[in-house]
């Protein structure tokens, strides 16, 4: 195995093509699988084996038969990767590509949410350290959140974190009430109705649609509301030929190759908060997927009791949303 370490000024300038072929070599040659959300670069996603939402990717990490799994995420996402496989070899293009709502969760405080709600269940959405997912029973996403809670009976009261816009959605959907922790995604929360509103006359015959980690201002005008995976299935299934897309815009790479006969049009940033690019998923760039990939670091490692605790709410998402 080559693990030889070159510094970041001496690296060789490659072209796209080149470092494309030089990651398949190296796939090979360590059995890795890679997984990339759609968030990340188009030649990330070109690079990738499976390229999908938090869920798919969750459940492709459980379920692969490689020796190494490379992840072009974000944190949490590769940490999910190595709490459900312990034996293998975990790697990230860049260990500095974090999710700020994940972080907007300190374990103290939530520890202490919880316990300020002692008959609560806690149900947290997959965008989450490993620590909050230790203290919580059920982890989800945004493709099967409502399908999870539409399992816990109607008393059973709900803590719903870190993302207050998911939660807010869901309560609001469901018609019950939970106890949400007030962090939100700044790339959803960024999208504003003035703009919103103002986009939908622009284009009068585009659908909007949007992620529901954007606002309720923002949610109450769009004609579809779904995860990054169910905008990307509702806009081939649609007779609508263009559309606004509120959510990150790397997924319009995915929409135009699967309906490259429709229009994807960008949700217009808010001047005044103009954030609606997930600069933690741009940092995955071909250079550094590469770069792990051959001096197989930098290496995910989750602390073993850590990861057995953290293991219990994603085992439990995956059997309810089997
Ligand atoms: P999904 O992948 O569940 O759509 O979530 C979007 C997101 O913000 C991922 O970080
Ligand atoms: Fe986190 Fe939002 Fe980026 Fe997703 S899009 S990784 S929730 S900051």
């Amino acid at each position: 195995m080559t693990t030889e370490t070159i510094p970041m000024d001496e690296f060789p300038a490659l072209s796209v093509e080149e470092l494309l072929e030089r990651v398949q070599a190296l796939k090979k040659e360590l059995n890795a699988v890679i997984l990339a959300h759609y968030y990340t670069l188009p030649e990330i996603q070109q690079a990738a084996d499976i390229v999908g939402d938090s869920l798919a990717l969750a459940r492709a990490a459980e379920k692969n038969t490689a020796d190494v799994i490379v992840f072009a995420g974000v944190y949490f996402m590769a940490e999910t990767a190595k709490i459900l496989n312990p034996g293998k070899l975990v790697l990230m293009p860049d260990v500095n590509a974090g999710c700020p709502l994940a972080d907007s969760c300190p374990e103290d405080e939530f520890r202490a949410f919880r316990a300020a709600h002692p008959d609560a269940i806690a149900i947290t959405y997959i965008n989450s350290t490993a620590a909050i997912k230790a203290l919580s029973d059920i982890t989800c996403t945004s493709s099967n959140a409502e399908h999870i809670i539409r399992q816990i009976p109607p008393d059973q009261q709900i803590i719903f974190g870190p993302d207050r816009n998911l939660g807010g959605y869901l309560s609001k959907k469901l018609g019950r009430d939970m106890i949400l922790w007030q962090g939100y995604c700044y790339v959803h929360d960024a999208f504003s109705e003035t703009y919103m509103v103002q986009a939908k006359s622009m284009y009068p015959g585009a659908e909007l649609i949007a992620h529901p980690e954007c606002r309720e201002e923002v949610l109450r005008h769009a004609s579809f509301i779904g995860s990054t995976a169910a905008l990307l299935e509702y806009t081939q299934k649609s007779p609508s030929k263009s559309f606004i897309v509120a959510t990150e815009p790397g997924i319009i790479y995915e929409m135009e190759r699967r309906s490259p006969d429709k229009t994807f049009i960008p949700a217009p940033k808010d001047p005044a908060n103009p954030r609606s690019v997930c600069r933690q998923m741009k940092q995955n760039t071909l250079e550094r997927l590469y770069r792990c990939m051959l001096e197989r670091k930098p290496e995910i490692t989750v602390d073993e009791t850590l990861r057995e605790a953290a293991l219990r709410p994603i085992r439990k998402m995956l059997e309810m949303s089997a």
